[in-house]
C-alpha cells in the first residue's frame, strides 16, 4: 500500500469521481483544492505510477472587455445599422448616431465596418446614411454570442470559420488569444487499484499552534510533512559591493603581514608622482594622454630648497649617486603642476621622505587616475595595491618571498616572477598570474628595489622594497569577469549572484 498524504488522496478521490480521467480545471472543482496544491500532488502521484499526466497546447480563445461589451449591446456597426433601418434606411448621420445610442468614440470605427460589410454607405456631401442591403448576422457575432456564452473556447474545436473570425475579432481587440498548456490526469491500473483499495482522507496540520501542543492533541493528528530538500526562494541579502570585499580582504592580507596601512592625496604634484622617483621631465608617462593635469589650480608646493636642489641634481648629473643623471636642465615649475596621481608609488615615496629610518613596513590600496579610453580592460579610475619594506638587510629575495605569501594569502598559488623595467627601481621585476579559463599569464604588479637616484636626495640609506598593481585586474581574476567595467556597473543582476564572500 502507497502511503499517500491529504492532498494526493483528495486527488485521487476526484478522479474516482471524474471517472478516472480529467482535466486539471475538472479535478479543482471536485476536490476543491487550490491549482498549486493539486499540480503539487499530481507530480507526486505520478512519482508513484498512480496517475499519468497528459500534456498538450492548446489556443484559447477569450472576450476581451470592450468584447464583452459587444457581446451583450451587439457590434457598434450592427447597432447603427438597425437604427438606420428604423430612422427609414436614409438618415443623417447624426440622427442615426444619436439612435443608436453610440459613444462618440466609435463613431468612426462604426462607421467603417458599415462600409466594409457593405450595409450602408455614407453620402459625404449630402452627410447622410443610406442603407445598401439587409445585415444578416456575421460569423464575427456568432462567435462573440458564443464566447458570452461559453468562454472560454479551444480554437481546436471550432470550424475554420469561427477560427478566421477569431482572428479578425483578435484585431478588433475584442477578444484575446492565449497558448495555454492543457493538463488531464488520467488514474493508472495502480491507480486504480489503490482507489479501490479505499481512499482515506485524513486531515493533516501543517502548522503547530500552541493550542495543539498544550492539549497534547498533536500527537494524534497527522502533521504534514515537509520536503527540506525543496529549493526554496532565494534570497538576497544586503552586503558589501565585491570590489570592496576584495579591498578588505588585501588590507587584512597586508595586515596580517605586518603592514601599516597609509594614505595619501589623490591630486598630487608632478614632483611626487614622477620626479621623486627619477622619471625625466620629458618621459612619455607624462604625457597629457597619459596623466590627468589641474587647471584650477594648475600648481602645487614643493619641498624645501635642499631636498630640491638634490633631486634637481640627481636628474640633471646624478649627484653623489654615481649615476650620470638624464643629463637635461630639471625645472621646478615642471615639477609644481598638479596631476591626478598616476600611481600609489608617489603616496609611498612622499611617505618614506618623511620616514627615512628603518624600519617602514607600509602599504596602500587606494584610486589612481590614468588618462586611458576605457574598454573592457581599461579604465580611467582604478585602484593600486602599493607596499614598501625599508630595513637594514633587505634584498630582492625578501621582496619576492613577501609577494609570494602576500598572494597566496589572496588565494593565487600559480604566481612567476619575470624581469621588468622601471625609471625607479633596480633590479625590477613584475608579478605574474597565470589563468587557466584564459590559458595566459597575466601582470599583477611590478616591483624591485628603489634606485639609489631615488633614495639618496631624501637621505635614506637602507634598501627599499616597493612594488605597486591594480586592484581591479585581481578582482577580476577573483571574481571570474571577462570585462573590467562590470566592477563599476552597478548591475544588480551580477552584484546579486556574486557570493557573500570571494573565494
Ligand atoms: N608604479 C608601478 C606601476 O604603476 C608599479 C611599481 C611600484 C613598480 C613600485 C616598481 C615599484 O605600474
Amino acid at each position: 500500500m502507497v502511503e499517500l498524504r491529504e492532498n494526493e488522496q483528495r486527488t485521487l478521490h476526484a478522479l474516482k469521481k471524474l471517472s478516472g480521467k480529467g482535466s486539471v480545471d475538472r479535478i479543482l472543482n471536485a476536490s476543491g483544492l487550490v491549482h498549486a496544491a493539486v499540480m503539487r500532488a499530481a507530480l507526486v502521484l505520478q512519482e508513484k505510477g498512480l496517475i499519468e499526466i497528459h500534456e498538450s497546447k492548446q489556443t484559447i480563445i477569450t472576450l476581451s472587455e470592450e468584447g464583452r461589451r459587444y457581446a451583450e449591446k451587439g457590434l457598434p456597426e450592427k447597432r447603427l445599422i438597425q437604427s438606420l433601418i428604423k430612422l427609414g434606411g436614409e438618415a443623417p448621420v447624426e440622427e442615426a448616431v444619436e439612435k443608436a445610442r453610440l459613444d462618440k468614440k466609435i463613431t468612426t470605427i462604426a462607421l467603417g465596418w458599415l462600409h466594409r460589410k457593405g450595409w450602408a454607405k455614407l453620402d459625404e456631401k449630402a452627410h447622410v446614411l443610406r442603407k445598401l442591403k439587409e445585415p444578416k448576422v456575421g460569423t464575427d457575432e456568432k462567435l462573440l454570442t458564443l464566447l458570452d456564452d461559453k468562454a472560454p473556447l479551444r480554437a481546436e474545436d471550432l470550424s475554420e470559420k469561427m477560427q478566421k473570425a477569431a482572428a479578425a475579432l483578435k484585431k478588433r481587440r475584442l477578444v484575446e488569444i492565449d497558448e495555454k498548456t492543457y493538463r488531464e490526469l488520467e488514474l493508472t491500473d495502480s491507480g486504480w487499484k489503490q482507489v479501490k483499495r479505499g481512499i482515506e482522507i485524513v486531515q493533516e496540520i501543517s502548522q503547530l499552534t500552541p493550542e495543539l501542543i498544550i492539549t497534547g492533541k498533536w500527537r494524534k493528528v497527522s502533521l504534514r510533512k515537509f520536503d527540506v530538500t525543496a529549493p526554496g526562494p532565494v534570497a538576497y541579502p544586503g552586503k558589501i559591493h565585491p570590489l570592496q570585499q576584495i579591498i578588505q580582504m588585501v588590507r587584512d592580507a597586508f595586515l596580517e603581514m605586518g603592514f601599516t596601512e597609509i594614505r595619501g592625496p589623490i591630486v598630487q604634484t608632478a614632483f611626487w608622482n614622477f620626479d621623486a622617483l627619477f622619471q625625466p621631465q620629458d618621459h612619455p608617462a607624462r604625457e597629457m594622454m597619459d596623466t590627468f593635469y589641474l587647471s584650477h589650480p594648475e600648481k602645487g608646493g614643493l619641498p624645501k630648497k635642499e631636498v630640491l636642489n638634490k633631486v634637481a641634481q640627481t636628474h640633471e648629473n646624478g649627484w653623489t649617486t654615481g649615476s650620470r643623471g638624464w643629463e637635461y636642465d630639471w625645472s621646478p615649475d615642471e615639477a609644481r603642476r598638479l596631476i591626478l596621481r598616476t600611481h600609489t608609488t608617489a603616496v609611498t615615496i612622499r611617505y618614506l621622505a618623511e620616514h627615512n629610518k628603518p624600519p617602514v613596513k607600509v602599504f596602500s590600496v587606494d584610486r589612481i587616475y590614468r588618462n586611458e579610453k576605457v574598454d573592457y580592460k581599461h579604465l580611467a579610475e582604478l585602484h593600486q595595491i602599493e607596499g614598501i619594506i625599508m630595513d637594514k638587510d633587505v634584498t630582492l629575495q625578501d621582496l619576492l618571498g613577501t609577494l609570494k605569501e602576500f598572494y597566496l594569502k589572496l588565494g593565487l598559488e600559480k604566481v612567476k616572477f619575470w624581469p621588468s623595467y622601471f625609471p625607479y627601481t633596480e633590479p625590477s621585476a613584475q608579478a605574474m598570474f597565470y589563468v587557466p579559463e584564459l590559458k595566459t599569464w597575466v601582470e599583477l604588479c611590478g616591483m624591485g628595489l628603489f634606485r639609489p637616484e631615488v633614495l639618496a636626495p631624501f637621505g635614506i640609506d637602507y634598501p627599499v622594497l616597493a612594488w605597486g598593481g591594480g586592484l581591479e585586474r585581481l578582482a577580476m581574476i577573483k571574481l571570474g569577469l571577462g570585462d573590467i567595467r562590470y566592477l563599476y556597473k552597478n548591475d544588480l543582476g551580477w552584484i546579486r549572484r556574486t557570493p557573500l564572500c570571494p573565494r
